[in-house]
């Protein structure tokens, strides 16, 4: 079983979006998949067929130790297993974090309990990093796929914060989202982003496309609605390079 933290140091990036896309690009190739919601949003359910947001999840047992996470996911109708963050109150939200800061090692001893076979996944949903929730979801990944947008201040803070993400997990790959080829300043930022991450795999750049929100609002995938746009493709080519850095399997071909 491997464990993949989708990160970013800007907000609105497109991490619960890639989380969600993965999540069913995986289990359609006939992987097993884990999307957990390791984000306070608690959103991660509404893109994956939750009509309405979980009110339990893996939050509440880090408020109380009693608390069985594993009673409150849901599989949906691609098969993926969804583990949801939860509601929290402010008070809850602010004793999750001193928990987490005092137990770095939380969320990885929560994960190792989920019993996966060798070639499953784990996918985490996360909050902007650096954040307690990003940082313990680094910490327990195998790969971290950072998100960013070629976009100068998301590039600025992606290369601020790579050092500390490198220390969390040695295999980190960016994953370019929101490509706009039209503008003239992302191939300059891009261009700058290539030296200043030094090295960092690009696992797939992402094409803008006005049609994602709108497949997601009516509940659909851009990958089912237009399967031959340019966005389509590149995520269907983030899952390829997902899938072949997972333990190989006997893969069904892919939909
Ligand atoms: N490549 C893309 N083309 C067009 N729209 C996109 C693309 N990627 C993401 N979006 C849209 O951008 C919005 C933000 O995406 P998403 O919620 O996945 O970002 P996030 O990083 O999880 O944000 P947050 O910081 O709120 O958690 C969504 O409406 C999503 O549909
Ligand atoms: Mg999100």
């Amino acid at each position: 079983m491997k464990t993949i933290a989708i990160v970013s140091t800007a907000g609105g990036a497109g991490r619960t979006m890639l989380a969600a896309s993965l999540a069913v690009l995986l289990a359609r190739r006939g992987r097993e998949v884990v999307a957990l919601d390791f984000d306070p949003q608690n959103i991660l359910g509404s893109w994956l067929g939750l009509d309405t947001l979980a009110s339990d999840g893996i939050a509440q047992a880090l408020i109380d130790v009693s608390h069985v996470w594993h009673a409150h996911t849901w599989r949906n109708d691609e098969g993926v297993l969804f583990v949801p963050h939860g509601q929290l109150t402010l008070a809850e939200a602010a004793a999750c974090s001193a928990r987490l800061a005092a137990n770095p090692q939380w969320l990885a001893g929560a994960i190792s309990e989920i019993g996966l076979a060798d070639t499953g996944v784990v996918l985490i949903d996360t909050p902007r990093y650096p954040s307690p929730q990003a940082d313990h979801a680094a910490r327990a990944a195998d790969l971290v796929l950072c998100v960013c947008p070629p976009e100068p201040a998301a590039c600025a803070t992606f290369v601020a914060h790579l050092p500390a993400l490198r220390e969390s997990c040695a295999d980190v790959r960016l994953v370019v989202n929101r490509l706009n080829p039209a503008r003239e300043m992302q191939r300059d930022v891009l261009a700058m982003l290539r030296v200043a991450a030094g090295g960092t795999p690009v696992a797939q750049r992402i094409h803008l496309d006005a049609a994602m929100p709108e497949s997601l609002a009516r509940g659909g995938w851009l990958f089912d609605e237009a399967p031959h746009s340019q966005a389509s493709h590149d995520l269907h080519g983030l899952a390829q390079h997902v899938d072949a850095w997972l333990p190989a399997h006997t893969a069904r071909a892919p939909s």
